[in-house]
């Protein structure tokens, strides 16, 4: 079995390597030919644990290859995953234009029976626009090939996605005949051992399934930040109510950590395109907005609670943050939380010295020279008035506490991710700050 990817982003790389990994002959195309050939020698443009080595190993054994050429690849290949960037668009809603120009060339180029899968997320409705414009491509060339489109949205999470990917919870296509069920059914064959299951639906289901997916999500999350700032107000602790509702499998006891608010690539741009996608059929998602409006309230937490601390005056103080990425296990600084607080910090007349594990690289080039980038997170402290926790990356999790407090001028910390014990830390001599937490 052949199949292209196009784009070679997040969604598109991992895609064609895992297939790949399981046997599959994989084309990934991308029109960036600066990308293709730093791939074609091992060179990714992203951080995904995991993903390097299993790029290099599939390209030696020869079932992964890049190529800036969609006419070539799609000429021999049965299934054509259309993984392109849908980035927010005016208004909030997605822009097609990249999947839709990516549908085009497939129809002047296709020359057999094909499945064209929308992998990246995109409106319900999207899929019957893909079918459209490959249609008019083949009616150009007086051609009558048949041809299937397909829905298969991921629910890969950033810094676990080959896991994910390779193991799933389950697969989701929508599809509108029965070829293409079975096509699809063949090539997810070998993810399917532990079990889980591939869901067909319908191509409107599939797409909205994914919204729903990430809005769902982000609700929880908006709701636990809700509860927990409610929790400082009322003297209650959002761990022990986190502990207590999570118990209920009903609930579940995952995704449901308070802290200083969503970011990333997904849910912010998701929660907002199912709002307007909404509002232009004349529906209002009241819950969503609400979603939006706590989260985009959360992102500010953890600065108001330093600016009281130290009386509305950060005028030449100088703040240590631990993390700067949107969570751990990635460099991706889309939509973190951490630009907001640098932000406004700066704004404050304040100073920031950071440390992130992996995303130096790429906060230096959102964020620029405004902030000093330290060695290791120990530096961070040197002079500094106060510690900011913003990434829960596991690094940070048991330091020396000794050395945080000999190094800072005084030994206060704020945790936006709740990693520390509030009372453990009170009796270690910190005045300690967290989301939710009572401070004694
Ligand atoms: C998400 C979905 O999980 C994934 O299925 C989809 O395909 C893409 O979007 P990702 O953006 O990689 O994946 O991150 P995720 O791990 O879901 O975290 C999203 C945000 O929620 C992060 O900012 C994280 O810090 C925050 N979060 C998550 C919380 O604040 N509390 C939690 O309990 C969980």
């Amino acid at each position: 079995m052949k199949i292209v990817v196009v784009g070679t982003g997040y969604v598109g790389l991992v895609t064609g390597t895992c297939f790949a990994e399981v046997g599959i002959d994989v084309i990934c195309v991308d029109i960036d030919a600066e990308k293709i050939n730093n791939l074609n020698n091992g060179i990714l443009p992203i951080f995904e644990p995991g993903l390097e080595t299993l790029v290099i190993k599939n390209i030696s054994n020869g079932r992964l290859k890049f190529s800036t050429s969609l006419k070539q690849s799609i000429s021999d290949a049965g299934v054509a995953f259309i993984a392109v960037g849908t980035p927010p668009g005016e208004n909030g809603s997605a822009d097609l234009q990249y999947v839709l120009a990516v549908a085009s060339e497939i129809g002047q180029y296709m020359n057999n029976y094909s499945v064209i899968v929308t992998k990246s997320t995109v409106p319900v409705g999207t899929a019957q626009k893909v079918q459209m414009a490959i249609q008019k491509e083949l009616e150009n060339r007086n051609l009558n090939i048949s041809f299937d489109v397909a829905s298969n949205p991921e629910f890969l999470k950033e810094g676990a996605a080959i896991d994910d990917f390779l193991k799933p919870d389950r697969i989701v296509v929508g599809i509108s005949s029965k070829q293409a069920e079975e096509v699809m059914r063949k090539l997810y064959k070998p993810f399917l051992l532990n079990g889980h299951p591939i869901i067909f639906m319908d191509v409107p289901s599939a797409e909205m399934t994914k919204y729903a997916a990430n809005s769902m999500l982000a609700t929880k999350i908006s709701f636990m930040n809700d509860i927990a700032n409610l929790c400082e107000i009322m003297g209650a602790d959002v761990n022990m109510v986190r502990k207590g509702i999570g118990s209920d499998a009903r609930i579940g006891n995952k995704f449901i950590y308070p802290g200083i608010g969503y970011g990333g690539s997904c849910f912010p741009k998701d929660v907002k395109a199912l709002i307007k996608t909404a509002a232009e059929n004349g529906y209002s998602m009241k819950i969503l907005q609400a979603v939006e409006a706590v989260n985009e309230y959360q992102k500010t937490v953890l600065f108001n609670k330093l600016n009281n601390r130290f009386q509305g005056n950060l005028e030449g103080k100088t703040i240590a943050m631990w993390g700067l990425s949107f969570k751990p296990n990635t460099d991706d600084m889309r939509e973190a939380p951490s630009l907001v607080l640098v932000d406004s910090i700066l704004k404050a007349g304040g100073n920031v010295q950071a440390f992130d594990p992996v995303a130096m690289k790429e906060a230096r080039h959102i964020i620029g020279d405004k902030i000093v980038y330290c060695k290791n997170e120990y530096d961070t402290l040197i002079n500094a008035d106060a510690l900011m926790i913003v990434t829960e990356w596991t690094d940070f999790r048991s330091p020396n506490f000794d050395k945080i407090k000999t190094l800072l001028n005084n030994a206060i910390v704020f945790d936006g991710r709740n990693i520390f014990d509030g009372k453990e830390m009170n009796e270690l001599g910190f005045e300690y700050y967290g989301i939710g937490t009572r401070n004694d």
